[in-house]
């Protein structure tokens, strides 16, 4: 079988091969996944330089966390799953449900070998049915996007309800998950983007208020203004401690933000003093576990959410989707169609 490997030790795209592996075979209690599609996250791009925890992959690693196909084979004792079933593997394995540890559980495309493979087997316990309503494709996106915006929103906290204001920053994969999310219990999206071009995409597909971020460096006082003063009850803060402050200058009474990801760089300031003044709170999210993967993908269903995808790539064209998806050109998912 063929897969994208990054060399141990790897820290640039000069690392990643197409390489020849031989086909896995499942084992009791294992599934062999006939993969379809698999789709990138920021984080592949952290693994692919060596930066993401802990460094570089410390053995050659199939890359990706993303990936949806089908079950050709189910190993002796399997009972979650039959041939035929349509599948997608876990971030976290071996996280049934409760917080994420690392140490104990490793995450695909990292720790464990990832989904940009045609084939791959997996503890029956560390997959998911797909949602009736997708397409393999689609089913691609959840894994870590889908289910990051979904824990900050849904399981962190009071979840998001009607009526309720959620902001989104920027485009990328996990903001408009959020902005799915938001429209389908019926809250108001807020999304802010460096492009006016991307701002109409996500106009049409929903969000409620936009804000071009460069066009308005002080974005927060933009929010606060077209709030009517109240702020938001919900951020999916994926943009880290640059900007972090001024998420909580935007935050309404008892609202909460989902503490997600790094994309504004490692340095800022972080003045909690308006969670002080709101009664708000920060939860910190890592993905998610299979309960809430499981919980997603039937809201995803009875609301028919489709994920938003950029582009599908060929498997063979690979490295080219890394590039564009590095480009910061996509809105939404960059997918790779595996066969
Ligand atoms: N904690 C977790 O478990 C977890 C899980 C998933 C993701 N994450 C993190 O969450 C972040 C988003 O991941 P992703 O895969 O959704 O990313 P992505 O698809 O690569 O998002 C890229 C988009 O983010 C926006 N952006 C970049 N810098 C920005 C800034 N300074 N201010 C506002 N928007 C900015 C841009 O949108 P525009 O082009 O519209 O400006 C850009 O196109 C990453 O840091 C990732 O590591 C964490």
């Amino acid at each position: 079988m063929k897969a994208f490997v990054l060399k141990a030790g790897g820290t640039s795209m000069d690392d990643i091969r197409m390489v020849e592996l031989e086909k896995p075979q499942a084992g009791p209690g294992e599934i062999l996944v006939r993969m379809h599609a698999a789709s990138l996250n920021f984080r592949d791009l952290g693994i692919i330089v060596g930066k993401y925890f802990g460094g570089p992959v410390q053995k050659d690693t199939i890359l990706t966390s993303d990936g949806a196909g089908e079950v050709e084979a189910v190993g002796e004792g399997v009972t979650r799953f039959k041939a035929g079933d349509r599948v997608a593997g876990t971030f976290f394995q071996g996280l049934a449900d409760g917080p994420a540890n690392p140490m104990v559980n490793p995450a695909l495309g990292h720790s464990a070998d990832g989904a940009l493979t045609e084939y791959m087997v997996l503890k029956e316990g560390d997959a998911v049915m797909l949602p009736n309503n997708l397409s393999y494709e689609e089913g691609a996106c959840l894994p870590c996007a889908a289910l990051t915006a979904w824990h900050a929103m849904m399981e962190a906290g009071r979840p998001v309800a009607k009526g309720d204001t959620v902001l989104l920053l920027g485009t990328g994969g996990v903001s408009m998950f959020g902005l799915q999310f938001a429209k389908a219990v019926g809250a108001k999206a807020i999304i802010t983007s460096s492009s006016d071009e991307k701002l109409a995409r996500a106009q049409s597909l929903g969000a409620d208020i936009l804000i071009n971020y460069k066009q308005h460096p002080d974005w927060e006082k933009e929010v606060r203004k077209l709030t009517d003063g109240k702020g938001v009850d919900c951020v999916v803060e994926v943009c880290g401690v640059g900007t972090i402050s001024k998420s909580m200058e935007c935050l309404g009474l008892g609202a909460k933000i989902g503490m997600i990801g790094v994309l504004a760089g490692p340095e800022g300031e972080c003045n909690p003093r308006s969670l002080m003044m709101t009664g708000s709170a920060i939860h910190g999210i890592f993905v998610g576990n299979r309960r809430m993967f499981e919980e997603m993908n039937h809201a995803i269903e009875v609301h028919d959410i489709h994920p938003v995808i950029d582009k599908v790539f060929d498997f063979e064209d690979s490295l080219e989707a890394i590039g564009h998806f590095k480009s910061q050109a996509h809105l939404g998912k960059v997918v790779i169609r595996i066969g």
